[in-house]
């Protein structure tokens, strides 16, 4: 029986990659800012619709750059969801910070904008939200909050590449976003990321930590890390600039087609993207509801003796996790919603190549077992 994956990459033709990769062979020049890393850096920025595009290896560095360029003060308090991926608050941890684990909006599965005020203490320094699965977070909200209480904010959108609120690049909220092309990303350049901020002021210094704070021959201004993305990365990432609002348009037809069959099994409920916003089409997570018959993980066992592999994003959650449960202000926390959801999402595969039968496969599935 074939496995079917939860995504499957973006690929160009392999002909367009050997071509790219044999500009680099006659280039000789590999890493360290070259001419398509230089290319994909100002293509991005039409695409993410934003003023400033820093490119990095992958996007775990990038935010740890985008923290270290904040410059939070030693040990203090970064407020952020615990549902994601690990890498949000290992980045935290990573610069001196604590992570506050806030409890999520039940919707949009997104931090919990009027659940931020209450967790904010002398020691705050910053806001890290997450827009998860490509749900925009209450961007205007959150930029309130931190306006008025002197925060920062970073947006880890991981999830949502392209996105767009009202016309405008998600990446030109807060003060600095990142974004991962890892492969399993709707766009990829096999690893990296980037990180998308307005301040001018910025550029200086991020590009200073990306690049071990060195400024010039012989000068080193900061205390940077190598977070470079060389230039077969940059390769894969021009051509699949090229490519993923195809897939896009294939993953919009295999959403439609989700929708139209699982609106109406009872117990299933499908978080919807806001009128404004356009979706990234990354996942597809579904929620099963107390009054299905099967719960999320027997739905999960079910597809996996059939070799359709779905995925339990975010199990754990990241304040279960055993470098965070043992905190005390983690285990006094009411991460209730959280607690709820972790245990009934349900990422289905998505991704363009899936074939109209493999779709109708996993409805019947979702569908007989009601
Ligand atoms: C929400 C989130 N944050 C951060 C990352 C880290 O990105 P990368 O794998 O590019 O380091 C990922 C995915 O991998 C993610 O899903």
């Amino acid at each position: 029986m074939k496995k079917i994956y939860v995504t499957q990459p973006l690929l160009p033709e392999l002909s367009d990659f050997t071509a790219q990769i044999e500009e680099i062979w006659t280039s000789k020049w590999l890493t360290n800012m070259g001419e398509k890393h230089n290319e994909l850096e100002s293509k991005l920025k039409d695409v993410l619709k934003a003023p400033n595009v820093s490119l990095f290896n992958n996007g775990t560095i990038a935010l740890l750059t985008a923290l270290k360029a904040l410059d939070l003060p030693y040990g203090s308090e970064v407020i952020t969801t615990p549902f994601t991926f690990a890498a949000t608050p290992h980045c935290i941890v990573w610069n001196n910070c604590k992570p506050v684990f806030c409890d999520i909006e039940p919707d949009t599965m997104t931090i919990d904008a009027d659940k931020i005020e209450n967790l904010i203490t002398p020691n705050t320094s910053a806001i890290l939200a997450v827009h998860v699965y490509g749900f925009p977070c209450d961007v205007e909200k959150i930029d309130a909050i931190a306006k008025k209480h002197n925060l920062k904010v970073i947006y880890d959108a991981a999830h949502a590449f392209s996105t767009e609120i009202n016309g405008r690049g998600i990446g030109t909220y807060g003060d600095i976003t990142m974004f991962s092309f890892h492969a399993t990303k709707l766009y990829n350049s096999i690893e990296g990321g980037c990180l998308t901020y307005n301040n001018p002021e910025l550029v200086r210094k991020i590009y200073n930590l990306r690049n071990f704070g060195i400024r010039s021959e012989e000068l080193v201004e900061d205390v940077g890390i190598n977070g470079k993305m060389n230039e077969v990365q940059a390769a894969m990432g021009l051509l699949n600039l090229n490519l993923f609002r195809q897939e896009q348009e294939k993953r919009a037809k295999v959403k439609a087609f989700y929708n139209e069959h699982l609106a109406n099994v009872k117990g299933i409920r499908i978080p919807k993207m806001p009128e404004n916003v356009t979706d990234s089409l990354q996942y597809y997570p579904i929620v099963i509801e107390n009054d299905y018959p099967l719960t999320r993980n027997e739905l999960y066992d079910k597809f996996k003796a059939i070799n359709i592999l779905t995925r339990k994003y975010f199990y754990p959650a990241c304040h279960d996790y055993e470098c965070y449960k043992n905190d005390l202000a983690v285990k006094l926390a009411d991460l209730s919603v959280v607690d709820d959801l972790k245990h009934k999402v349900l990422c289905l595969p998505f991704y363009g190549a899936l074939e109209t039968s493999d779709l109708q496969n996993i409805c019947e599935v979702i569908k007989l077992a009601n």
